[in-house]
């Protein structure tokens, strides 16, 4: 009998489901439904320091190819805290071994962005057979060119910023819509240049007020009636990117306090409308780009990166993660994907193709 721990750890995404399906339909099929017992962790690696499981049936993956959230639940369980005690003295990293140990597992599955693959990697490095899925919509994961939950999360974006263009239209405003992602810009500049934005502020690329001021003119001297900025929630300004980590930090903490601006959208929107004394409105799609079903090419991801996984364990071959490297399904270890991030490249075509296309970085 195989024994495979599952568990979806972090902020959720599309697909979770999707991709747990992946790789139980995989497991039943290379080693018979009879020969494989599934234990399913609750809300992540809680559910592994906490003993908190459930078997899984195989009915437990049927029907949710197209059901968006996690059917395990999820839970943030940061890695800076990870040896540190809880409050009740208990080793977090030891009873997840023990858990593992306890209930005879053969391997983990972890599908979870990047702080859920540090752990993973520990696991790993504690000597458990880990394998980890990536999974995020802001497909910033080191060692694969593409994360489940992206491309949802993009079509989400997108039609948030599709619906603003025709309200656009119709009144002289700046609008401007803001999209999920703290330190990377991938979903902003993927559904901004799909969303046809005008301005596209990411934090890869800090911006210059005046460049952001100069682009909105530019365009209504063009006699454009509006314009759409796509901002990262990450995006910062080039004189905070000057400043050190701790200055930045104490800045934000500042205005987050004094709630000056609930976030980057509205600081930008203040200083707009000083400037130009137009009409300047917010839109934050939130969480819901987080939400609902995953869309087919989720779909068809995590159904490939599932199966792959469940062929690595009948391979032996663990300490990896399932990635995609130019469109094939592929591994790379967990020891050189832990602690990195993916960062949009300013310098990369894509950028410079949507410079071409007219759209400013505000750089
Ligand atoms: O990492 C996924 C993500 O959705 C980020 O894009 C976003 O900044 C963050 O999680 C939000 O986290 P939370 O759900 O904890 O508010």
């Amino acid at each position: 009998m195989k024994r495979i721990g599952m568990l979806t750890s972090g902020g959720d995404c599309q697909a979770l489901n999707a991709t747990m399906r992946g790789i139980a339909k995989g497991l039943y099929t290379i080693y018979g439904k009879d020969n494989v017992e599934i234990i399913g962790f609750e809300d992540g690696y809680r559910g592994m320091i906490y003993d908190d499981y459930r078997i899984m049936k195989p009915s437990d993956f049927s029907g949710i190819l197209t059901v968006g959230g996690t059917m395990l639940g999820t839970s943030r369980t940061p890695f800076k805290y990870l040896d540190q005690p809880d409050e009740n003295g208990l080793d977090k990293v030891a009873s997840m071994v023990h858990t593992y140990r306890k209930l005879k597992l053969d391997a983990l599955c972890v599908l979870g962005g990047n702080g859920s693959l540090k752990t993973a990697n520990r696991l790993s490095e504690e000597g458990l057979n880990v394998i980890g899925l990536p999974k995020t919509i802001d497909n910033d994961t080191w060692g694969t060119d593409m994360t489940f939950g992206f491309h949802s999360a993009m079509e989400i974006a997108t039609k948030a910023i599709d619906d603003i263009h025709t309200t656009a239209a119709s009144h002289g405003r700046v609008f401007i819509v803001e999209v999920m992602g703290h330190k990377v810009g991938w979903l902003t500049l993927y559904s901004g240049i799909a969303g046809g934005a005008d301005i596209i502020l990411i934090p890869e690329i800090p911006y210059d007020m005046e460049k952001v001021i100069s682009a909105i003119e530019e365009r209504n001297r063009a006699g454009k009636r509006f314009s759409i900025i796509v901002v990262a929630e990450g995006a910062i300004s080039k004189e905070d990117a000057a400043l050190s980590k701790k200055e930045l930090k104490k800045k934000q903490e500042k205005e987050k306090k004094g709630m000056v601006y609930p976030s980057v959208a509205y600081k930008l929107a203040a200083k707009i409308g000083e400037r130009l004394g137009a009409e300047v409105r917010v839109t934050v799609p939130g969480h819901t780009q987080r939400g609902g079903a995953p869309c087919p090419y989720d779909r068809v991801l995590s159904t490939r990166l599932g199966a792959e996984a469940a062929r690595l364990i009948e391979k032996g071959k663990f300490g990896v993660l399932v990635s995609v490297k130019n469109y094939e399904i592929s591994n790379i270890p967990l020891s050189e994907v832990a602690g990195k991030l993916k960062y949009v490249n300013p310098k990369a075509d894509i950028i410079r193709e949507a410079k071409l296309v007219g759209i400013s970085f505000g750089d």
